[in-house]
Protein backbone atom coordinates (compact mmCIF):
# COMPACT_ATOMS: atom_id res chain seq x y z
CA UNK A 1 0.00 0.00 0.00
CA UNK A 2 2.86 2.76 1.09
CA UNK A 3 4.76 1.19 -2.09
CA UNK A 4 1.60 1.74 -4.36
CA UNK A 5 1.34 5.49 -2.67
CA UNK A 6 5.04 6.35 -3.64
CA UNK A 7 4.71 4.87 -6.79
CA UNK A 8 2.13 7.33 -7.58
CA UNK A 9 3.76 10.59 -5.49
CA UNK A 10 6.95 9.60 -7.51
CA UNK A 11 5.21 9.14 -10.79
CA UNK A 12 2.97 12.46 -10.34
CA UNK A 13 6.48 13.98 -9.45
CA UNK A 14 7.89 13.34 -12.62
CA UNK A 15 5.15 14.04 -14.72
CA UNK A 16 5.11 17.68 -13.57
CA UNK A 17 9.31 17.64 -13.43
CA UNK A 18 8.43 16.48 -17.67
CA UNK A 19 5.65 18.99 -18.26
CA UNK A 20 8.04 21.83 -16.63
CA UNK A 21 11.34 20.83 -18.77
CA UNK A 22 13.13 18.19 -20.79
CA UNK A 23 11.54 18.14 -24.34
CA UNK A 24 11.08 15.00 -25.96
CA UNK A 25 14.66 14.14 -26.95
CA UNK A 26 15.51 10.39 -28.06
CA UNK A 27 18.41 9.43 -30.71
CA UNK A 28 18.87 6.72 -32.98
CA UNK A 29 21.09 4.01 -32.36
CA UNK A 30 22.37 2.31 -35.43
CA UNK A 31 24.60 -0.57 -35.56
CA UNK A 32 26.91 -0.18 -38.80
CA UNK A 33 30.02 -0.81 -37.42
CA UNK A 34 32.73 -3.08 -37.14
CA UNK A 35 33.12 -3.20 -34.06
CA UNK A 36 29.67 -1.79 -32.20
CA UNK A 37 29.69 -1.07 -28.39
CA UNK A 38 28.07 -4.04 -26.43
CA UNK A 39 24.22 -3.43 -26.33
CA UNK A 40 24.47 -3.25 -22.94
CA UNK A 41 27.27 -0.39 -22.55
CA UNK A 42 25.07 1.65 -25.35
CA UNK A 43 21.67 1.37 -22.78
CA UNK A 44 23.83 2.36 -19.80
CA UNK A 45 25.39 5.36 -22.22
CA UNK A 46 22.03 6.20 -22.94
CA UNK A 47 20.74 6.03 -19.15
CA UNK A 48 24.13 8.05 -18.01
CA UNK A 49 22.86 10.79 -20.14
CA UNK A 50 19.31 10.51 -19.20
CA UNK A 51 18.39 9.88 -22.52
CA UNK A 52 14.91 7.96 -22.35
CA UNK A 53 14.04 7.35 -26.20
CA UNK A 54 15.83 5.35 -28.91
CA UNK A 55 14.44 4.70 -32.14
CA UNK A 56 16.64 1.29 -33.98
CA UNK A 57 17.21 0.46 -37.48
CA UNK A 58 16.14 -3.00 -36.81
CA UNK A 59 14.73 -5.21 -34.24
CA UNK A 60 17.88 -7.21 -32.76
CA UNK A 61 16.81 -9.43 -30.21
CA UNK A 62 20.60 -8.46 -28.59
CA UNK A 63 19.62 -4.87 -28.31
CA UNK A 64 16.04 -5.32 -27.14
CA UNK A 65 17.17 -7.77 -24.40
CA UNK A 66 19.56 -4.81 -22.98
CA UNK A 67 16.84 -2.36 -23.21
CA UNK A 68 14.57 -4.93 -20.98
CA UNK A 69 13.83 -2.67 -17.75
CA UNK A 70 15.16 -0.21 -18.62
CA UNK A 71 11.85 1.96 -18.99
CA UNK A 72 13.49 3.34 -22.37
CA UNK A 73 10.97 4.38 -24.67
CA UNK A 74 11.63 1.95 -28.15
CA UNK A 75 11.08 2.46 -31.95
CA UNK A 76 11.60 -1.10 -33.79
CA UNK A 77 12.45 -0.91 -37.23
CA UNK A 78 12.10 -3.26 -40.28
CA UNK A 79 14.65 -2.55 -42.90
CA UNK A 80 13.93 -1.85 -46.65
CA UNK A 81 14.98 -5.50 -47.97
CA UNK A 82 12.21 -6.58 -45.85
CA UNK A 83 9.48 -4.18 -47.06
CA UNK A 84 8.18 -6.47 -49.99
CA UNK A 85 8.22 -9.66 -47.99
CA UNK A 86 5.85 -7.52 -45.43
CA UNK A 87 3.80 -6.75 -48.23
CA UNK A 88 3.80 -9.77 -50.14
CA UNK A 89 1.65 -11.60 -47.47
CA UNK A 90 -0.25 -10.89 -44.13
CA UNK A 91 0.99 -14.32 -42.59
CA UNK A 92 4.72 -12.64 -42.65
CA UNK A 93 3.88 -9.53 -40.88
CA UNK A 94 2.18 -11.67 -38.31
CA UNK A 95 5.12 -13.89 -38.50
CA UNK A 96 7.54 -11.11 -37.57
CA UNK A 97 5.48 -9.40 -34.68
CA UNK A 98 5.31 -12.79 -33.01
CA UNK A 99 9.23 -13.46 -33.96
CA UNK A 100 10.07 -9.69 -33.17
CA UNK A 101 7.48 -8.17 -30.59
CA UNK A 102 6.16 -10.80 -28.85
CA UNK A 103 8.54 -11.57 -26.46
CA UNK A 104 9.70 -8.64 -25.28
CA UNK A 105 6.71 -6.32 -25.41
CA UNK A 106 5.93 -6.69 -21.82
CA UNK A 107 9.71 -5.76 -20.52
CA UNK A 108 10.57 -2.94 -22.98
CA UNK A 109 8.45 -0.28 -23.67
CA UNK A 110 8.17 -0.34 -27.34
CA UNK A 111 6.08 2.35 -28.82
CA UNK A 112 6.60 2.64 -33.08
CA UNK A 113 7.40 0.11 -35.56
CA UNK A 114 9.08 1.98 -38.44
CA UNK A 115 8.34 0.20 -41.42
CA UNK A 116 11.28 0.95 -43.94
CA UNK A 117 13.50 3.58 -43.24
CA UNK A 118 13.22 6.80 -45.92
CA UNK A 119 11.81 4.03 -48.41
CA UNK A 120 10.92 6.88 -51.02
CA UNK A 121 14.18 8.50 -50.82
CA UNK A 122 15.03 9.78 -54.56
CA UNK A 123 18.23 7.96 -55.30
CA UNK A 124 16.52 4.52 -54.43
CA UNK A 125 14.95 5.48 -57.90
CA UNK A 126 11.25 3.98 -56.82
CA UNK A 127 12.64 0.61 -55.67
CA UNK A 128 10.66 0.03 -52.58
CA UNK A 129 7.86 1.97 -53.59
CA UNK A 130 5.13 -0.76 -54.30
CA UNK A 131 5.66 -2.38 -51.21
CA UNK A 132 5.85 0.33 -48.70
CA UNK A 133 2.50 0.67 -48.14
CA UNK A 134 0.97 -3.07 -48.22
CA UNK A 135 3.88 -3.65 -45.66
CA UNK A 136 2.83 -0.63 -43.39
CA UNK A 137 -1.08 -2.16 -43.42
CA UNK A 138 0.26 -5.76 -42.86
CA UNK A 139 1.97 -4.87 -39.71
CA UNK A 140 -0.62 -3.04 -38.49
CA UNK A 141 -3.25 -5.21 -38.64
CA UNK A 142 -0.63 -7.97 -37.27
CA UNK A 143 -0.15 -5.53 -34.80
CA UNK A 144 -3.84 -5.56 -34.11
CA UNK A 145 -4.09 -9.16 -34.23
CA UNK A 146 -1.64 -9.53 -31.35
CA UNK A 147 -3.49 -6.86 -29.50
CA UNK A 148 -0.86 -4.46 -29.62
CA UNK A 149 -3.15 -2.03 -31.70
CA UNK A 150 -3.76 0.60 -29.34
CA UNK A 151 -0.06 0.41 -27.40
CA UNK A 152 2.29 -0.04 -30.94
CA UNK A 153 1.80 2.13 -34.11
CA UNK A 154 3.18 1.29 -36.97
CA UNK A 155 4.76 4.33 -39.55
CA UNK A 156 7.48 5.06 -41.86
CA UNK A 157 9.61 7.21 -41.49
CA UNK A 158 10.50 9.26 -44.23
CA UNK A 159 12.86 11.97 -45.48
CA UNK A 160 12.22 15.54 -46.56
CA UNK A 161 12.66 14.96 -49.93
CA UNK A 162 9.02 13.58 -50.32
CA UNK A 163 8.12 16.91 -49.94
CA UNK A 164 9.01 19.97 -51.32
CA UNK A 165 8.34 23.62 -52.34
CA UNK A 166 9.43 25.51 -55.88
CA UNK A 167 10.16 28.94 -54.13
CA UNK A 168 12.02 29.05 -50.12
CA UNK A 169 8.54 29.23 -49.46
CA UNK A 170 6.85 26.93 -46.86
CA UNK A 171 3.87 27.65 -48.72
CA UNK A 172 4.57 26.47 -51.39
CA UNK A 173 5.44 23.22 -49.83
CA UNK A 174 3.80 19.93 -51.47
CA UNK A 175 4.04 16.36 -51.91
CA UNK A 176 6.62 15.53 -54.70
CA UNK A 177 4.81 14.23 -58.26
CA UNK A 178 5.98 11.01 -58.36
CA UNK A 179 4.71 9.67 -55.08
CA UNK A 180 1.96 12.39 -54.19
CA UNK A 181 -0.85 9.85 -54.21
CA UNK A 182 0.56 7.06 -52.46
CA UNK A 183 1.40 9.61 -50.23
CA UNK A 184 -2.06 10.82 -49.63
CA UNK A 185 -2.79 7.26 -49.01
CA UNK A 186 -0.34 6.72 -46.36
CA UNK A 187 -1.09 9.84 -44.58
CA UNK A 188 -4.79 9.33 -43.80
CA UNK A 189 -4.16 5.51 -42.99
CA UNK A 190 -1.62 6.96 -40.20
CA UNK A 191 -4.36 9.33 -39.07
CA UNK A 192 -7.28 6.92 -38.95
CA UNK A 193 -4.85 4.62 -36.96
CA UNK A 194 -3.71 7.31 -34.51
CA UNK A 195 -0.12 6.78 -36.02
CA UNK A 196 2.75 9.29 -35.93
CA UNK A 197 4.32 11.01 -39.46
CA UNK A 198 7.48 10.53 -38.87
CA UNK A 199 10.08 12.76 -41.11
CA UNK A 200 13.87 12.94 -41.09
CA UNK A 201 15.18 16.24 -40.82
CA UNK A 202 18.58 17.59 -42.27
CA UNK A 203 20.02 21.60 -42.40
CA UNK A 204 23.60 20.11 -43.11
CA UNK A 205 22.28 18.25 -45.98
CA UNK A 206 20.44 21.17 -47.15
CA UNK A 207 24.16 23.21 -47.09
CA UNK A 208 26.28 20.30 -48.20
CA UNK A 209 23.94 20.44 -51.43
CA UNK A 210 24.29 24.30 -52.20
CA UNK A 211 27.09 26.20 -51.01
CA UNK A 212 25.03 29.04 -51.60
CA UNK A 213 22.30 28.48 -49.10
CA UNK A 214 22.52 30.35 -46.10
CA UNK A 215 24.14 29.55 -43.38
CA UNK A 216 22.92 30.67 -40.36
CA UNK A 217 19.44 29.72 -41.41
CA UNK A 218 21.18 26.39 -40.54
CA UNK A 219 22.02 27.42 -37.17
CA UNK A 220 19.03 29.04 -35.76
CA UNK A 221 20.75 32.17 -36.26
CA UNK A 222 18.36 34.87 -36.61
CA UNK A 223 20.72 37.79 -37.82
CA UNK A 224 20.48 36.41 -41.34
CA UNK A 225 17.73 38.00 -43.77
CA UNK A 226 14.33 35.86 -42.63
CA UNK A 227 11.63 34.33 -45.19
CA UNK A 228 8.65 36.26 -45.33
CA UNK A 229 5.73 33.87 -46.04
CA UNK A 230 2.58 34.91 -45.73
CA UNK A 231 3.44 37.12 -42.68
CA UNK A 232 4.63 34.48 -40.98
CA UNK A 233 8.85 35.24 -40.74
CA UNK A 234 11.12 31.94 -40.68
CA UNK A 235 14.61 32.04 -39.54
CA UNK A 236 16.02 28.67 -39.32
CA UNK A 237 15.62 25.30 -41.27
CA UNK A 238 14.06 23.17 -38.76
CA UNK A 239 10.78 25.77 -38.87
CA UNK A 240 10.36 26.24 -42.58
CA UNK A 241 10.92 22.48 -43.49
CA UNK A 242 8.48 21.55 -40.76
CA UNK A 243 5.60 23.91 -42.11
CA UNK A 244 6.51 22.65 -45.69
CA UNK A 245 5.52 20.13 -44.66
CA UNK A 246 2.42 21.18 -42.56
CA UNK A 247 1.32 23.06 -46.32
CA UNK A 248 2.30 19.75 -48.08
CA UNK A 249 -0.47 17.80 -45.66
CA UNK A 250 -2.96 20.61 -45.69
CA UNK A 251 -3.02 20.45 -49.48
CA UNK A 252 -3.81 16.84 -49.02
CA UNK A 253 -6.95 17.30 -46.51
CA UNK A 254 -4.78 16.38 -43.35
CA UNK A 255 -4.41 18.82 -40.41
CA UNK A 256 -4.31 16.91 -37.52
CA UNK A 257 -1.86 14.53 -37.76
CA UNK A 258 1.04 14.02 -35.21
CA UNK A 259 4.79 14.68 -36.49
CA UNK A 260 7.63 13.44 -35.19
CA UNK A 261 11.08 14.28 -36.56
CA UNK A 262 12.62 10.81 -36.81
CA UNK A 263 16.45 12.14 -37.53
CA UNK A 264 18.00 14.97 -37.11
CA UNK A 265 21.08 16.27 -36.40
CA UNK A 266 25.01 17.28 -37.48
CA UNK A 267 27.99 15.14 -39.03
CA UNK A 268 31.47 15.90 -37.44
CA UNK A 269 33.89 14.74 -39.92
CA UNK A 270 34.59 14.34 -43.65
CA UNK A 271 33.50 17.63 -44.81
CA UNK A 272 34.51 21.33 -44.97
CA UNK A 273 30.83 21.85 -42.98
CA UNK A 274 31.28 18.73 -40.64
CA UNK A 275 33.03 19.39 -37.62
CA UNK A 276 33.15 19.43 -34.33
CA UNK A 277 32.68 23.09 -33.84
CA UNK A 278 29.76 23.25 -36.29
CA UNK A 279 28.18 20.16 -35.27
CA UNK A 280 28.15 21.60 -31.57
CA UNK A 281 26.94 25.37 -32.46
CA UNK A 282 24.39 22.88 -34.25
CA UNK A 283 23.16 21.39 -31.45
CA UNK A 284 23.54 24.29 -29.24
CA UNK A 285 20.72 25.97 -31.84
CA UNK A 286 18.90 23.00 -31.95
CA UNK A 287 18.55 22.71 -27.99
CA UNK A 288 17.42 25.95 -27.75
CA UNK A 289 14.84 26.18 -30.49
CA UNK A 290 13.70 22.76 -28.56
CA UNK A 291 13.33 24.50 -25.49
CA UNK A 292 12.04 27.73 -25.82
CA UNK A 293 8.28 26.31 -26.06
CA UNK A 294 6.87 27.65 -29.09
CA UNK A 295 5.61 26.12 -31.97
CA UNK A 296 6.12 26.77 -35.67
CA UNK A 297 4.45 29.95 -37.32
CA UNK A 298 2.03 27.53 -38.94
CA UNK A 299 1.08 25.52 -36.05
CA UNK A 300 1.82 27.37 -32.61
CA UNK A 301 1.02 24.32 -31.01
CA UNK A 302 3.89 21.92 -32.30
CA UNK A 303 5.72 20.53 -29.45
CA UNK A 304 8.97 19.05 -31.39
CA UNK A 305 9.19 15.57 -30.69
CA UNK A 306 12.90 14.15 -32.08
CA UNK A 307 15.39 11.62 -32.63
CA UNK A 308 18.96 12.93 -32.68
CA UNK A 309 20.88 11.05 -35.90
CA UNK A 310 23.08 9.69 -34.59
CA UNK A 311 24.10 8.40 -31.33
CA UNK A 312 27.47 6.90 -32.65
CA UNK A 313 29.66 6.84 -35.49
CA UNK A 314 29.27 3.96 -37.84
CA UNK A 315 32.75 3.03 -39.79
CA UNK A 316 30.69 0.71 -41.88
CA UNK A 317 27.96 3.25 -43.56
CA UNK A 318 27.69 3.43 -47.03
CA UNK A 319 29.69 6.31 -48.24
CA UNK A 320 27.85 6.85 -51.44
CA UNK A 321 25.87 9.66 -49.71
CA UNK A 322 28.93 11.84 -48.79
CA UNK A 323 32.16 10.95 -46.42
CA UNK A 324 30.66 12.55 -43.52
CA UNK A 325 28.14 9.52 -43.46
CA UNK A 326 30.23 7.89 -41.11
CA UNK A 327 30.76 10.91 -38.69
CA UNK A 328 26.68 11.53 -37.29
CA UNK A 329 27.40 10.29 -33.77
CA UNK A 330 27.20 12.70 -31.29
CA UNK A 331 29.76 10.32 -29.37
CA UNK A 332 32.69 8.61 -31.09
CA UNK A 333 32.19 4.97 -32.52
CA UNK A 334 33.61 3.66 -28.80
CA UNK A 335 31.07 6.19 -26.58
CA UNK A 336 33.50 9.14 -26.18
CA UNK A 337 31.69 12.19 -26.00
CA UNK A 338 32.84 14.65 -28.81
CA UNK A 339 31.54 18.18 -27.57
CA UNK A 340 29.97 19.84 -25.06
CA UNK A 341 25.86 20.23 -25.41
CA UNK A 342 22.60 21.12 -23.00
CA UNK A 343 20.27 19.28 -24.18
CA UNK A 344 17.86 21.30 -21.71
CA UNK A 345 18.41 24.51 -24.04
CA UNK A 346 19.86 26.47 -21.11
CA UNK A 347 23.48 26.66 -22.85
CA UNK A 348 25.03 25.21 -19.50
CA UNK A 349 26.96 22.98 -21.79
CA UNK A 350 28.85 20.01 -20.38
CA UNK A 351 30.48 17.07 -21.84
CA UNK A 352 28.41 13.95 -21.78
CA UNK A 353 29.26 11.01 -19.90
CA UNK A 354 31.07 8.71 -22.03
CA UNK A 355 30.38 5.35 -22.29
CA UNK A 356 31.93 2.68 -19.06
CA UNK A 357 33.67 -0.25 -18.87
CA UNK A 358 34.70 0.06 -22.81
CA UNK A 359 37.55 -3.12 -23.43
CA UNK A 360 39.75 -1.74 -25.77
CA UNK A 361 42.41 -3.36 -27.78
CA UNK A 362 46.27 -3.06 -27.03
CA UNK A 363 47.58 0.02 -26.78
CA UNK A 364 49.66 0.16 -30.44
CA UNK A 365 49.38 1.13 -33.69
CA UNK A 366 50.71 0.28 -37.57
CA UNK A 367 52.23 3.10 -39.35
CA UNK A 368 54.13 3.52 -42.85
CA UNK A 369 57.81 2.25 -42.43
CA UNK A 370 59.56 5.34 -44.06
CA UNK A 371 62.81 3.77 -43.84
CA UNK A 372 61.23 0.73 -46.52
CA UNK A 373 60.38 3.49 -49.42
CA UNK A 374 60.34 7.28 -48.81
CA UNK A 375 58.03 8.49 -51.90
CA UNK A 376 54.48 7.79 -51.17
CA UNK A 377 54.21 8.28 -55.04
CA UNK A 378 55.77 4.76 -55.34
CA UNK A 379 53.57 2.50 -56.79
CA UNK A 380 53.66 0.00 -54.25
CA UNK A 381 52.95 2.70 -51.63
CA UNK A 382 49.76 3.71 -53.41
CA UNK A 383 48.67 0.15 -54.00
CA UNK A 384 48.74 -0.67 -50.35
CA UNK A 385 46.84 2.42 -49.04
CA UNK A 386 44.32 1.54 -51.93
CA UNK A 387 43.92 -2.08 -49.95
CA UNK A 388 43.51 -0.23 -46.63
CA UNK A 389 41.30 2.16 -47.37
CA UNK A 390 38.96 -0.04 -49.05
CA UNK A 391 38.44 -1.63 -45.66
CA UNK A 392 39.45 0.41 -43.31
CA UNK A 393 37.94 3.60 -42.65
CA UNK A 394 39.60 6.64 -44.62
CA UNK A 395 37.14 9.29 -44.63
CA UNK A 396 38.95 11.50 -42.42
CA UNK A 397 41.70 11.92 -44.63
CA UNK A 398 39.30 13.53 -47.47
CA UNK A 399 39.33 17.35 -48.16
CA UNK A 400 38.03 19.25 -44.94
CA UNK A 401 38.24 15.93 -42.66
CA UNK A 402 40.14 16.58 -39.48
CA UNK A 403 43.66 14.38 -40.90
CA UNK A 404 43.45 15.72 -43.99
CA UNK A 405 46.29 18.00 -43.62
CA UNK A 406 48.66 15.68 -41.83
CA UNK A 407 51.36 15.09 -44.85
CA UNK A 408 51.63 12.83 -47.82
CA UNK A 409 53.46 10.15 -45.49
CA UNK A 410 51.32 10.81 -42.45
CA UNK A 411 48.58 9.68 -44.34
CA UNK A 412 49.81 6.64 -45.36
CA UNK A 413 50.53 5.64 -41.81
CA UNK A 414 46.49 6.51 -41.10
CA UNK A 415 45.09 3.99 -43.56
CA UNK A 416 47.76 1.41 -42.39
CA UNK A 417 46.55 2.10 -39.15
CA UNK A 418 43.04 1.53 -39.50
CA UNK A 419 42.80 -1.37 -41.42
CA UNK A 420 45.54 -2.84 -38.60
CA UNK A 421 42.54 -2.20 -36.13
CA UNK A 422 39.90 -2.89 -38.05
CA UNK A 423 41.04 -6.09 -38.42
CA UNK A 424 42.06 -6.90 -34.59
CA UNK A 425 45.61 -5.71 -34.68
CA UNK A 426 46.07 -9.21 -36.56
CA UNK A 427 50.21 -8.93 -36.85
CA UNK A 428 49.31 -9.98 -41.19
CA UNK A 429 47.55 -6.73 -41.05
CA UNK A 430 50.11 -4.34 -40.41
CA UNK A 431 52.63 -6.23 -43.10
CA UNK A 432 51.18 -4.01 -46.33
CA UNK A 433 54.69 -5.69 -48.44
CA UNK A 434 56.88 -4.29 -45.42
CA UNK A 435 55.77 -1.11 -45.29
CA UNK A 436 53.91 -1.16 -42.45
CA UNK A 437 55.27 -1.11 -38.52
CA UNK A 438 53.57 -1.82 -35.30
CA UNK A 439 54.63 1.16 -32.64
CA UNK A 440 53.65 1.38 -29.16
CA UNK A 441 53.59 5.33 -29.13
CA UNK A 442 50.67 7.21 -30.03
CA UNK A 443 50.88 7.65 -33.62
CA UNK A 444 47.87 10.89 -32.92
CA UNK A 445 48.84 14.05 -34.48
CA UNK A 446 47.36 17.34 -33.39
CA UNK A 447 43.12 17.11 -34.57
CA UNK A 448 43.88 13.51 -36.09
CA UNK A 449 42.80 10.89 -33.95
CA UNK A 450 44.50 7.54 -34.81
CA UNK A 451 41.77 5.25 -33.05
CA UNK A 452 42.42 2.29 -31.05
CA UNK A 453 39.34 -0.43 -31.54
CA UNK A 454 37.29 -1.62 -29.28
CA UNK A 455 37.63 -5.71 -28.25
CA UNK A 456 33.75 -6.26 -29.09
CA UNK A 457 34.36 -10.18 -29.64
CA UNK A 458 35.82 -9.90 -32.99
CA UNK A 459 33.20 -9.52 -34.97
CA UNK A 460 34.54 -8.51 -38.56
CA UNK A 461 32.21 -7.52 -41.19
CA UNK A 462 33.97 -6.19 -44.11
CA UNK A 463 31.55 -5.26 -46.45
CA UNK A 464 30.37 -2.39 -47.95
CA UNK A 465 26.62 -1.15 -48.48
CA UNK A 466 25.95 -0.49 -52.62
CA UNK A 467 27.66 2.60 -54.18
CA UNK A 468 30.27 1.71 -51.75
CA UNK A 469 32.99 0.70 -54.42
CA UNK A 470 33.15 4.47 -56.56
CA UNK A 471 33.43 6.09 -53.23
CA UNK A 472 36.29 4.25 -51.92
CA UNK A 473 38.01 4.67 -55.26
CA UNK A 474 37.42 8.63 -54.77
CA UNK A 475 38.04 8.33 -51.45
CA UNK A 476 41.58 6.99 -52.30
CA UNK A 477 42.34 9.13 -54.58
CA UNK A 478 41.59 11.97 -51.79
CA UNK A 479 44.52 10.29 -49.92
CA UNK A 480 47.35 11.72 -51.72
CA UNK A 481 45.79 14.80 -52.16
C1 LIG B 1 19.47 4.81 -59.37
O1 LIG B 1 19.70 5.27 -60.69
C2 LIG B 1 20.96 5.88 -60.88
C3 LIG B 1 21.01 6.47 -62.28
O2 LIG B 1 20.38 5.64 -63.19
C4 LIG B 1 22.04 4.83 -60.63
O3 LIG B 1 23.32 5.40 -60.78
C5 LIG B 1 21.91 4.29 -59.20
O4 LIG B 1 22.83 3.26 -58.97
C6 LIG B 1 20.50 3.76 -58.97
N1 LIG B 1 20.37 3.41 -57.57
C7 LIG B 1 19.74 2.32 -57.13
C8 LIG B 1 19.68 2.13 -55.66
O5 LIG B 1 19.22 1.51 -57.89
C1 LIG C 1 4.93 27.08 -57.40
O1 LIG C 1 3.80 26.29 -57.69
C2 LIG C 1 2.57 26.95 -57.52
C3 LIG C 1 1.43 25.99 -57.73
O2 LIG C 1 1.84 24.67 -57.78
C4 LIG C 1 2.46 28.13 -58.45
O3 LIG C 1 1.24 28.81 -58.26
C5 LIG C 1 3.64 29.05 -58.19
O4 LIG C 1 3.64 30.10 -59.11
C6 LIG C 1 4.95 28.32 -58.27
N1 LIG C 1 6.01 29.21 -57.83
C7 LIG C 1 7.18 29.29 -58.47
C8 LIG C 1 8.19 30.24 -57.88
O5 LIG C 1 7.45 28.67 -59.48
C1 LIG D 1 46.43 9.23 -28.37
O1 LIG D 1 46.51 10.62 -28.44
C2 LIG D 1 45.30 11.29 -28.69
C3 LIG D 1 45.55 12.76 -28.96
O2 LIG D 1 46.45 13.26 -28.07
C4 LIG D 1 44.37 11.05 -27.52
O3 LIG D 1 43.14 11.72 -27.71
C5 LIG D 1 44.14 9.54 -27.39
O4 LIG D 1 43.34 9.28 -26.26
C6 LIG D 1 45.47 8.82 -27.25
N1 LIG D 1 45.20 7.40 -27.31
C7 LIG D 1 45.62 6.55 -26.38
C8 LIG D 1 45.22 5.14 -26.54
O5 LIG D 1 46.27 6.91 -25.42
C1 LIG E 1 52.00 14.59 -51.87
O1 LIG E 1 51.13 13.98 -52.81
C2 LIG E 1 50.71 14.84 -53.85
C3 LIG E 1 49.71 14.09 -54.72
O2 LIG E 1 50.19 12.83 -55.07
C4 LIG E 1 51.92 15.32 -54.64
O3 LIG E 1 51.50 16.25 -55.64
C5 LIG E 1 52.90 16.01 -53.72
O4 LIG E 1 54.06 16.34 -54.41
C6 LIG E 1 53.25 15.07 -52.56
N1 LIG E 1 54.10 15.78 -51.61
C7 LIG E 1 55.26 15.30 -51.21
C8 LIG E 1 56.01 16.14 -50.23
O5 LIG E 1 55.68 14.21 -51.57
Amino acid sequence: MARAVFGLWCCWFMVMVLANGLPEVGVNWGNIASHPLPPKTVVQLLKDNGIRKVKLFDSDPKSLMALEGSGMEVMVAIPNLELQNMADSSINADDWVSEYLLDFVDKVKIRYVAVGNEPFLKSYNGSFVKHTFPALRNIQKALEKAGLGKKIKATVPLNADVYESNSSKPSDGQFRPDVKNLMTQIVKFLRDNDSPFVVNIYPFLSLYDNDNFPIEFAFFEKNGHPVDDKGYQYTNVLDANYDTLLWSLKKIGVDDIKIIIGEIGWPTDGHKHATTKNAHKFYDGLFKRLNDNKGTPLRSSAKFDVYLFGLLDEDQKSIAPGFFERHWGIFRFDGQPKFALDITGKGQNKMPLAAKGVEYLEHQWCVFDTSMVEDTRSWMVQKQTEIACQYGDCTTLTPGGSCNSLSNSSHVSYAFNMFYQINNQKASACDFEGLGMIVKKNASQGQCLFPIMIDSGARERLSFGFGGIIAVILMVLFVFM
